[in-house]
């Protein structure tokens, strides 16, 4: 079983830090309801993404992975879509850069996960762009449906709800593919 880090002190879903320790994708959960949206748990996956460990990770807004001179119009996109109350699940490619300076398109999936009608996390998960791309996009694609899939059953036992038609999710390559006219 791979590893995942969390706040303690964060509101999570019973079994949630277990599903993302397993999961094959890089996950993160970012706390909607805290100042800035900080990020309050993470598996290894992400970690091995973006070169940072657990310590520099739990308690911070995702963006520090933008360049130093932006990520360009994506992000006042990801900022409506986190603010839009009626927004369920999006993907996005943003530029980022990882520890060791190098940079990479990421493609971020988001869903929101509600209770009592009011967005407290934010699921997000990672794939980093490269080589034998659409096999790895589709590797990536059924990875991530099957751990959605499994939030579902799980939150379906609670009163937490996943956010989200699943339509986001389609085909990361053909959003890769379009991302190249923008
Ligand atoms: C769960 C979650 C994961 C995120 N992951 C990333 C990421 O890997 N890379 C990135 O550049 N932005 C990521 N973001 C987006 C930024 O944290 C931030 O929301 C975005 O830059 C827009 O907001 P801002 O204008 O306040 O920066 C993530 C957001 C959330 C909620």
């Amino acid at each position: 079983m791979g590893k995942a880090a969390f706040d303690d002190t964060a509101n999570l879903p019973e079994g949630l830090v277990g599903l993302i320790g397993k999961s094959e994708v890089s996950l993160t959960i970012a706390d909607y309801t805290r100042p800035d949206c900080p990020l309050v748990a993470a598996n290894q996956k992400f970690f091995d993404l973006c070169g940072y460990d657990e310590a520099e990770v739990i308690g911070k807004n995702c963006r520090f992975l933008q360049p130093e001179g932006g990520a360009g119009p994506v992000r006042k996109r990801m900022r409506e879509y986190l603010d839009d109350p009626r927004a369920t699940d999006a993907k996005f490619v943003v530029p980022n850069v990882t520890k060791q300076g190098e940079p990479f398109l990421n493609v971020i999936y988001m869903s929101k996960l509600t209770r009592n009608d009011r967005t407290e996390l934010i699921l997000g998960s990672q794939f980093r762009m490269g080589n034998a791309m659409k096999e790895m996009a589709a590797l990536y694609d059924r990875a991530l449906s099957e751990d959605l899939r499994q939030l579902n059953l799980l939150t379906n036992e609670s009163n937490w709800v996943v956010l989200g038609s699943f339509e986001a999710l389609a085909s990361s390559h053909s959003i890769i593919a379009q991302s190249k006219f923008e």
